[in-house]
Order: structure tokens, then C-alpha cells, then sequence
């Protein structure tokens, strides 16, 4: 721990092969571990689903990112989302979930986990009156406050050390998805958060060329309880998509630190174009959440949104016009991509409370060479 984030990167878990002395751990793509006897194991494996080598490389790994002590390696950022929610509370219990958040979030809850017994209370967590408000009623099942710290799509910038002073006066836990931010830009354990957990499909693997989740803890007890669950349930990605990750994390800090020079680069060329009405991206100084940014984040990642002038129509003509900048779902992969978050990745939440500005593009601006995406983003708005 005492390494910095790159050394760590790519040294945590990654001892070389102790039999052939391959730099590179291999992969186990295997599901069963061969017995010596009933019950007499060669190793701590016995079956990919409770345990796979590369899948615990991969924790290894991202616990030392994140300066945790626990790490669950899972099959997409839901079934991680999924997971934490199912251990972390009981039928009767309570979430408290920003309106602004990844839509599946919003979409888990209301529309799956509420039928659990879940129930979910829309506010807005880092407004400490509004959150007071719901977390003084106890509920019989616990409490959970989710916070999204640069949140999907707005990039609302939310003081997790505060939270979490809160939430804990009220006994309730806090989760962080730590997706946007990922560990180089921001650690929420050591800031007082009780449960991280990403989409590794985004910053962590890298390259968008995997699905994956993962949680990262420091209680025991709850870590126990993810295992179990894990286990139980079948909550884990495959060996190959748990290197992968690990391949992606090595040069993660390398990769934000282009996405992040981008990003600041694509956001003040939109700030200044007549054809773009608002700019979200909390480098700015005038964005409410800089300061609280400034302070618990390296810099300020590389995702931009941003509101089209002329409506949804020229938004999502603009969307469709640029050609470096990929038309998709998804972010933080190395190529930039566009999207219209109310028509894509926010439409499970179109008509609630935490639908989205349909004039709204949200960009994951990639480490090419900028000025290429900038002479892209000029065109399409031209
Ligand atoms: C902030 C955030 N959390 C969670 C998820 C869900 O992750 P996955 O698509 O890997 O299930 C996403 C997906 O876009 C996301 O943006």
C-alpha cells in the first residue's frame, strides 16, 4: 500500500507464474479445480463460480486501487449493483437515490428490488436537510444512501465525506459507484463511504471490450456476507473477462490522465459555441459541485455534457453528425463516444422524476488526439 497508483496497478495480485516465470499471471479459463481426493484440494479453488484465479488477481488489483480491503469481481456493474443492494439490506429496507443517476440504477429499484420490499426515496443525498429528512425515519430493514459522485448524466458533484458523517449518525450505509470518478480520481473508502462499486465496463477495463462490476468493502462482516452471496447466486464474471480488467487496470492512470487533459480541452470549446446552450463538466469553476471536486478528486474526469440550442431534434442531429466521436451507449472506453442520454441510456426513466433534458448530449470525450475531436464536435454543430 505504500506504492504509488501506477506501481500498484500493476503489481497488485500480479505475482508472475510460479511455475513457468511468466511476467503475466495466466489465465484460468477453467470452471472445476481437479481433487486429490474427496475433499482434499490443491489449492484454495475448487469451482469457478465460489473462486478462479484470475478472478481474485482482479480483486487483488482493484482493492489496492481503491485502498480496500475487500473486492467481489461480478458479471456487469448491475449484477454488482445488485448484490451490494440484496446484502446490504433486507425486505423493509430503505434506499436513498439521487434524481440524477445511471438509469438502470433508478430502474433496479423502482422496478425490481421494490417488489423485494425495497423501497426507494428519490432526493437528493448531498442536500443534507433533504436527506435528514428521510433517514430520520427509521426503516426495519436498514438504510442506504447511493450517491453517483460525478453523476450519469450531469455530473452533480456530491461531498462523500459529509454523506457518509450523516448517513452514519443515522446508522445507514453509504454505496458509492465509483464508475465516472474511477479510483485514480477519487478513493470514496478512505473518505468515510462503506461499500464502492463500479461498471469495470467503463474506465477500469478501459477499452470497451468487456462487461463487468465490481464492489470493494472494509467490513469484514459485509464482505462475508457479499462472498456468501456471491456464491450463492452465481454474482461473477468470467475468467477471461477478469483479465481483461486486469489488463485495462494497469494503464489506467496513464489513460485518465489523457481522458481528463480532453475532456477539460472539448468542454471549454463547447462553453464557448453558440450552438451549445450549457455545459456540465465540474472543472469548471462556476460549476456548483468545483470546489467539493477540487477537493476529493485528482482532476475532473473525462465525461462532458452538454445542452444543444434548437431542442431535441438538433440534438439528436448533432449526435448522428459526428463521425470521430462513435454514436453509442456506454463511456470510458479510449474512443470517444455521443449520446442522447434521454433517448439511450436514461430512457428507462423517461416520464419520472429523474427523466433527463431531451436537448442533452452526454460525451465520453476518448484519449485521441484532441484536436480532432474538437474539429469533430465543430462540424456536427455547424
Ligand atoms: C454510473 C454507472 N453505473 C452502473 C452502470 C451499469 O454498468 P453495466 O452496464 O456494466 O451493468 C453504468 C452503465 O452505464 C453506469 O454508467
Amino acid at each position: 500500500m505504500d506504492n504509488g497508483f501506477s506501481t500498484r496497478a500493476i503489481r497488485a495480485g500480479q505475482t508472475p507464474d510460479p511455475v513457468t516465470g511468466a511476467v503475466v499471471p495466466p489465465l484460468y479459463l477453467t470452471s472445476t479445480f481437479v481433487q486429490d481426493g474427496v475433499g482434499r484440494m490443491r489449492s484454495e479453488y475448487e469451482y469457478s463460480r465460489s473462486g478462479n484465479p484470475t478472478r481474485t488477481a482482479a480483486a487483488t488489483q482493484l482493492a489496492a486501487l481503491e485502498q480496500g480491503t475487500y473486492a467481489y469481481i461480478t458479471g456487469s456493474g448491475m449484477s454488482a449493483a445488485d448484490l451490494v443492494l440484496r446484502t446490504a439490506l433486507r425486505p423493509g429496507g430503505r434506499v436513498v437515490l439521487g434524481r440524477d443517476a445511471y438509469g438502470g440504477t433508478t430502474r433496479l429499484l423502482t422496478q425490481v428490488l421494490d417488489s423485494w420490499g425495497i423501497e426507494t426515496v428519490i432526493a437528493d443525498p448531498c442536500e443534507p436537510a433533504a436527506l435528514e429528512e428521510v433517514l430520520r425515519h427509521p426503516a426495519p430493514g436498514g438504510q442506504l444512501v447511493w450517491v453517483e459522485t460525478p453523476s450519469n448524466p450531469l455530473l452533480h458533484i456530491c461531498d462523500i465525506a459529509a454523506v457518509s458523517a450523516l448517513a452514519h449518525a443515522y446508522d445507514a450505509r453509504v454505496c458509492v459507484d465509483n464508475t465516472f470518478a474511477s479510483p485514480y480520481l477519487q478513493n470514496p473508502l478512505p473518505l468515510g463511504a462503506d461499500i464502492v462499486v463500479h461498471s469495470t465496463t467503463k474506465y477500469l477495463g478501459g477499452h470497451s471490450d468487456l462487461v463487468g462490476g465490481a464492489i470493494v468493502v472494509d467490513d469484514e462482516e459485509l464482505a462475508e456476507q457479499l462472498k456468501f452471496l456471491q456464491n450463492a447466486a452465481g454474482y461473477v464474471s468470467s475468467p477471461f473477462d477478469a483479465w481483461l480488467l486486469i489488463r485495462g487496470m494497469k494503464t489506467l492512470a496513464v489513460r485518465m490522465d489523457r481522458h481528463c487533459a480532453n475532456a477539460r480541452t472539448v468542454a471549454t470549446f463547447l462553453a464557448e459555441h453558440p450552438r451549445v446552450s450549457r455545459v456540465h463538466y465540474p472543472g469548471f469553476d462556476s460549476h456548483p459541485g468545483h470546489a467539493i471536486a477540487a477537493r476529493q478528486m485528482r482532476d475532473f474526469g473525462g465525461m462532458v455534457s452538454f445542452n444543444v440550442a434548437g431542442g431535441r431534434e438538433e440534438s439528436l442531429r448533432v449526435a448522428a453528425a459526428t463521425t470521430v466521436f462513435l454514436l453509442a451507449e456506454s463511456l470510458g472506453g479510449v474512443e470517444s463516444l455521443v449520446e442522447h442520454p434521454a433517448a439511450m441510456t436514461h430512457a428507462s426513466v423517461e416520464g419520472t422524476a429523474s427523466a433527463v433534458d431531451d436537448d442533452l448530449l452526454r460525451l465520453s470525450v476518448g484519449i485521441e488526439d484532441v484536436d480532432d475531436l474538437i474539429s469533430d464536435l465543430d462540424r456536427a454543430l455547424g
